[in-house]
């Protein structure tokens, strides 16, 4: 009787080890269903991967650890057919001349500061000079430009977080800025960007994602005909070189009064050069809350903005003029995309009467995006 024991004690030993082999590798199977990264170049010395978010509705994202580009965002539209939304090339050495900064992290500043200069507590510093007379999106090598240590978290929810640590005097900003930003991509449909970092000296910081939407997922239209809504009551005026002229003008009534929604191509043609203006976002507190609704009837997508940021820069493309032709191999023309670049406002370093931008050592620069599409 006790070899009869024992044989069944060996053989249900081994169905254990055969289910538990079986489960982990299930998972594993899961996990890799939900997440995986290849080999995309090299570039600084550094490895350049291209990595993939999936979620069980079937949308996926790609991102690069280059510049922490989102390169397709691919999501159903109403009919269930899954296509890419976003602006994006499909090699490394596409993004290599980027003018547009299609789908970018962007950083140290994103957006402009007047004269490429600033001052802190009475002290001057001057930033590379990239834009006319002014600095714009971190400079000649802004944080779109650099390879980012990128780590793939294998959570319930795959997580993509990237570093990257910006050296004291990196085009002409103060201090080591040690930054962390981590996207994933969730079962309500939610891309999320966590924006994190720390100095070890007084710096200005503002981050922003700036990714190119056409919610139709054909690129040789325009957005014109999408619908825009935008939580703001005022907005930034700017002069002729972008640069904010300081007020805090009311909107409404004008082509900029987007509480409602309108077509983006409704009022374009009364605003000089198209939009490309800071609105100021009608916020009680710093907690995240929408900020922007899109929608394209067609596809029948929309896409939420949510944001703890002030202010959201709404940009329709417009110096997107055919030269760059798309994945498909056809020109992107003018307004082909729009972004929707949560941040802080433009020039806040010259500008006291706006929110502060400064980070001092010690405190936490923490900032939350998400950009949710649903379709109907
Ligand atoms: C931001 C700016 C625009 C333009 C784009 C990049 O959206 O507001 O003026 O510089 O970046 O092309």
């Amino acid at each position: 009787m006790q070899f009869f024991k024992k044989i069944l004690l060996i053989v249900m030993s081994a169905q254990l080890i055969t289910s538990c082999a079986n489960n982990s590798s299930k998972n594993e199977t899961n996990a890799q269903v939900q997440s995986n990264k290849i080999h995309w170049g090299m570039l600084d010395g550094k490895e350049v991967f291209l990595y993939t978010l999936k979620n069980k509705l079937g949308s996926q994202v790609h991102i690069s650890n280059y510049g922490g580009i989102v390169t397709s965002l691919e999501t159903a539209d109403n009919k269930g057919q899954i296509s890419n939304v976003v602006l994006g090339f499909d090699s490394l050495k596409q993004y290599l001349n980027n003018p547009p900064y299609f789908g970018a992290i962007v950083g140290r500043y994103a957006n402009r500061i007047a004269k490429s200069q600033f001052k802190i507590d009475d002290h001057a510093y001057k930033l590379a000079v990239n834009n006319g007379e002014n600095h714009l999106h971190g400079g000649l090598k802004g944080f779109d430009k650099v390879v980012w240590d990128g780590t793939l978290i294998e959570d319930s929810i795959p997580r993509l977080v990237l570093k990257y640590v910006s050296k004291d005097g990196e085009e002409g900003y103060p201090g080591n800025l040690s930054v962390t930003v981590d996207y994933t991509l969730n079962e309500e449909n939610e891309l999320k960007i966590n924006y994190h970092a720390t100095t070890d000296k007084i710096t200005p910081v503002n981050l922003t994602n700036h990714s190119y939407f056409n919610l139709s997922g054909d690129f040789s239209t325009t957005i014109l005909n999408h619908s825009l809504q935008i939580n703001a009551s005022k907005y930034t005026p700017v002069d002729n070189g972008l640069i904010p002229t300081g007020e805090l003008k009311m909107l409404a009534n004008s082509p900029f009064d987007f509480l409602i929604p309108h077509l983006i191509g409704e009022r374009i043609d009364a605003v000089y050069g198209g939009y490309d203006h800071n609105f100021v976002i009608d916020r009680v507190d710093g907690n995240i809350q929408r900020v922007a609704a899109l929608s394209d009837t067609a596809s029948g997508r929309t896409l939420e903005v949510f944001s703890t940021e002030p202010g959201l820069q709404f940009y329709s493309g417009n110096f997107l003029d055919g030269t760059i032709l798309s994945r498909e191999g056809k020109p992107i023309n003018q307004h082909a995309a729009l972004c929707l670049e949560t941040q802080h406002f433009p020039n806040s370093p010259n500008q006291s009467n706006f929110p502060s931008v400064l980070l001092k050592p010690g405190e936490q620069y923490q900032s939350t995006t998400i950009y949710k599409i649903s379709a109907y």
